[in-house]
């Protein structure tokens, strides 16, 4: 048969490859709630207007969260042969109060419709993300917290480079994040305008009000060209480049903590909820969701050049093409919100290891540009040659099997005659991190008081 929605020039049906290709049911269902509230503004707002008259607009509004609640509740009866959401919910409503069901179309494309539908639900993304990347900082500054002057290594290459506090790496992760969720922020603010009422893409002879159905959907305002408005989807692909950046930063702190977990490293220990065993290996403890993370994040990215690629060549303004943002976007989302609360849950529940931390902080001459940092202050050495002068006393301790607090000072004063004994001061772990006090350097000071500041924002 032909198709009901625009039936009146086709005489035969869709082959069935046709159907399969074509719908989108399968997934813009999740569109249902957006699609709902879109045509809901749009039946009122063609009311306010006198398009229609109020008790179709009145039946149009009930008969549509019939609908909705129908389809929260399971009993929708989802058709392939109708496409998509949007026809699926207008069929429903004619099968259920009849002609006036017919006029919510008037002065409305599904092109507009989809773009508005499409567009609340990443706006609606951005806010959840924004919430879970706020939890994943509290688990961040939780352990922060617990362990703000707690010395660690600090790595450049993952070779050894200075010592560092445990709360200062915390803390960088939470300043990332930070940035991430400003720029979903942006993003949203960006996108925050309606294409509602573009029409199929040049507007409308009715005289309707955009503004109205934008204010309606808690957008700031109409689009400008109805053209672009249904051409659009740059919002959805900058959240996903934002969640593409989000993403990146969290599969590093699960890279980071899958190395941190290993037999090897001994820095944190995950919890048994976060922690799987292994069928064979009855000793293993595997960090399966830090790996996840960082596999899943794969996702993400694809989702962001897949629909770069979709939309690169599309002339304007709609091209079937476009209904392929949607998968895409849906399941970068859904992967990014599960990231996301595994990265927190692990994190909140995992616990570093104080004393193996501080044991790594002390080997690999860490504290090097210390002794070479004494050398400028306390001896007047210029920094390339006490650069020079320290890189032969670690010449030397390696040569001897030691480190460089174990060394004498005979061995020191081998290589500079100037050497005094509290040169032994600096070389010490704490006393490395205590003395990088500069703004946002890792001294335990520093750390909580940006902890402080931290706790002040984040709630
Ligand atoms: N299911 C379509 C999509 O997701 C809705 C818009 C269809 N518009 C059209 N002119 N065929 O893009």
């Amino acid at each position: 048969n032909a198709n009901t929605m625009w039936g009146g020039r086709f005489a035969a049906g869709p082959d069935a490859i046709m159907e399969a290709i074509n719908a989108s049911i399968g997934f813009d269902r999740r569109l249902a709630p957006q699609d709902i509230a879109g045509s809901r503004a749009h039946a009122a707002m063609l009311a306010a207007c006198g398009i229609i008259s109020d008790t179709d607009a009145e039946a149009i509004g009930k008969g549509l969260l019939t609908v909705l609640s129908e389809i929260e509740t399971g009993d929708f009866p989802f058709s392939t042969a109708l496409e998509d959401i949007h026809m699926n919910v207008e069929s429903r409503l004619r099968e259920l109060i009849g002609e006036p069901a017919g006029r919510l179309h008037t002065a409305r494309s599904r092109n507009d419709q989809v773009a508005v539908d499409f567009r609340l639900w990443v706006r609606d993304q951005c806010d959840q993300v924004d919430v879970a990347l706020e939890a994943l900082q509290l688990s961040l500054l939780g352990q922060a917290e617990a362990g703000a002057d707690w010395v660690m290594p600090g790595f450049t290459h993952l070779q050894t480079a200075q010592p560092v506090t445990w709360g200062h790496h915390m803390l960088a992760y939470v300043e990332m994040l930070a940035r991430d969720r400003g720029r979903f922020a942006d993003a949203r603010k960006r996108m925050n305008l309606s294409p509602l009422g573009a029409a199929a893409l040049a507007g409308t002879s009715f005289p309707i009000n955009r503004h109205m159905t934008a204010e309606a959907l808690g957008f700031d305002g109409p689009m400008a060209n109805s053209l672009d408005a249904v051409s659009d989807r740059d919002f959805a692909l900058e959240f996903l480049a934002a969640a593409s950046i989000c993403a990146m930063h969290l599969s590093r702190l699960a890279e980071e903590l899958v190395i941190w977990s290993s037999a090897q490293f001994r820095f944190v220990k995950m919890s048994d909820k976060w922690s799987t065993g292994s069928s064979i290996m009855p000793q293993k403890r595997n960090p399966d969701a830090a790996e996840l993370i960082r596999a899943k994040i794969g996702r993400i990215f694809g989702a962001n050049v897949a629909l770069m690629t979709v939309m690169k060549g599309l002339p304007l303004t709609y091209s079937k093409d476009m209904q392929e943002d949607k998968e895409q976007t849906f399941d970068a989302a859904d992967s990014l919100m599960l990231a996301l609360a595994a990265m927190a849950g692990m994190v909140a529940d995992m616990t570093a290891n104080r004393d193996v931390l501080k044991s790594a902080a002390s080997s690999g001459f860490s504290t090097a540009t210390d002794l070479a940092d004494w050398l400028v202050r306390e001896l007047g050495l210029p920094f390339r040659e006490a650069h020079h002068v320290t890189g032969s006393l670690v010449a030397l301790a390696e040569s001897k099997g030691c480190d460089l607090p174990d060394l004498t000072l005979a061995d020191m004063q081998s290589v500079h005659a100037g050497i005094r004994p509290d040169v032994f001061d600096v070389l010490g772990v704490e006393n490395s991190v205590a003395s990088r006090t500069s703004y946002g350097g890792t001294a335990p000071a520093q750390v909580r008081a940006r902890i402080a500041g931290w706790k002040e924002v984040l709630t």
